[in-house]
């Protein structure tokens, strides 16, 4: 039998620049995962133009309507120090810069690959203080190792929760009934309406909320609605999750941790099935929930899903990446992600009851038993022992 391992890539620093290109602030938008996998693109980029890194700009209020910074969710300090020798951070710039605003580099809707040194160092010369927001999608494997090892340590090592938000998370894992799997059932408004996908058997409200939070991307239909579902790109129900969750043979008493928001739909599709099933606002208090918001509901989420027994995704977003990558590199892995296309062909094909179940299980075996997750980021390595 062969033995695989995963390898980290962190071990490697080289010297830092003695002279600094200017300064650069990570500007993130989104929910508190897509804002975390932005800052840690921008701190690989700031090391890769030998640029000073600020502590990064965590803007919040268009998503959750509330405004929590980095400092409100990380351990700053802590940042800090992990990252010495990775890449320059301070935490207040020098008076001549301080007193302007950053020059605006914005690359997000940036497609393809471009070259940051390229098409971002000249202005970072010219301006000496710069903010920037990554590109959605960047390869690396073309950056030097030290740009390469800042990117990883900063995302994989050097952030942890405040104190306050640990200790919260502490309390969370202790107050649920173990051994527990952690299941991130994305299935609500924003996502559906995203993914321009239609359902039967919605409830009204379920239907009233897609539809508020629609925009302008219009469902699709007919034969283009079925390949698009073919393809994966629609979110599992809780109805089929439950199933899919009955044919991978997980007892519908297992302990089941709900790492989701609060706009979860059609929940008691799941809830009928799987019984012992627990969220935050069930186990905190009343005043500690309350003192939640968005950002940092979603850091205790984070939390207890890389602590644990088992973590099951029902998609493949930000979250769910960052979580099998932590438990990777904690050497827990247990992770799994559910095939939705599988679960679209496969029903589309009409197989339905035992059949489906049966196949369902023979798509998700591998994975299941491997148990650690897929598409690790390039921060991990695999070999052969
Ligand atoms: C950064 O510094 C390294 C070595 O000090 C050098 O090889 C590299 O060209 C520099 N990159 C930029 C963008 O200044
Ligand atoms: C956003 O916050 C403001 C002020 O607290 C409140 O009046 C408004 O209803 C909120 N909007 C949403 C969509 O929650
Ligand atoms: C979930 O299943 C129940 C019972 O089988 C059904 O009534 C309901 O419409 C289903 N909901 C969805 C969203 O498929």
């Amino acid at each position: 039998m062969q033995t695989f391992a995963i390898g980290f890539l962190c071990s490697y620093a080289a010297a830092l620049p003695a002279q600094t290109n200017g300064f650069i602030r990570v500007d993130c938008y989104g929910g508190l995962n897509q804002m975390r996998r932005d800052f840690c693109d921008g701190v690989g980029i700031a090391r890769l133009l030998n640029a000073t890194l600020v502590l990064p700009k965590f803007e919040v209020a268009a998503y959750w309507n509330e405004s929590s910074g980095f400092g409100d969710v990380f351990d700053v300090d802590y940042f800090i120090e992990q990252m010495s020798g990775y890449v320059q951070v301070v935490k207040e710039l020098p008076p001549a810069v301080a007193s302007k605003e950053p020059f605006r580099v914005d690359c997000s809707k940036r497609k393809g690959q471009f070259d940051y040194v390229e098409s971002v160092l000249p202005s970072l010369l010219e301006h000496q203080y710069i903010s920037i927001t990554p590109a959605m999608s960047q390869r690396r494997d073309r950056y030097p190792l030290y740009a390469k090892a800042a990117h990883c340590q900063a995302c994989y090592k050097a952030l942890r929760l405040t104190k306050y938000l640990e200790k919260k998370g502490s309390e969370l894992l202790q107050a649920i009934p173990k051994p527990f799997l952690s299941l991130h059932l994305r299935f609500e408004p924003d996502m559906v309406a995203y993914s321009q996908c239609q359902y039967s058997g919605l409830s009204a409200t379920s239907m009233a909320a897609i539809e508020a939070a629609r925009g302008d991307r219009k469902p699709l239909t007919g034969e283009v609605a079925q390949i698009w579902r073919n393809r994966g790109k629609c979110p599992l129900t809780p109805n089929e999750t439950a199933l899919v969750l009955q044919a991978l043979s997980i007892s519908t008493d297992t302990n089941i941790y709900l790492a989701a928001g609060d706009g979860l739909m059609e929940l008691e599709g799941f809830t009928s099935v799987y019984t012992n099933v627990v969220t935050k606002s069930s186990l905190l208090s009343d005043r500690d929930f309350n003192s939640l918001h968005g950002n940092t509901k979603a850091a205790l989420d984070y939390y207890v899903s890389i602590n644990s027994d088992y973590y099951i995704a029902t998609f493949f977003g930000n979250m769910d990446k960052m979580v099998a990558a932590m438990r990777a590199v904690d050497g827990v892995y247990k992770s799994l992600f559910l095939s939705r296309r599988a679960f679209a062909t496969l029903t589309s094909k009409g197989i339905r009851g035992e059949k489906l179940m049966d196949e369902l299980w023979k798509t998700h075996r591998d994975d299941f038993v491997m148990s650690r997750g897929y598409a690790l980021s390039d921060c991990f390595c695999e070999f052969q022992l």
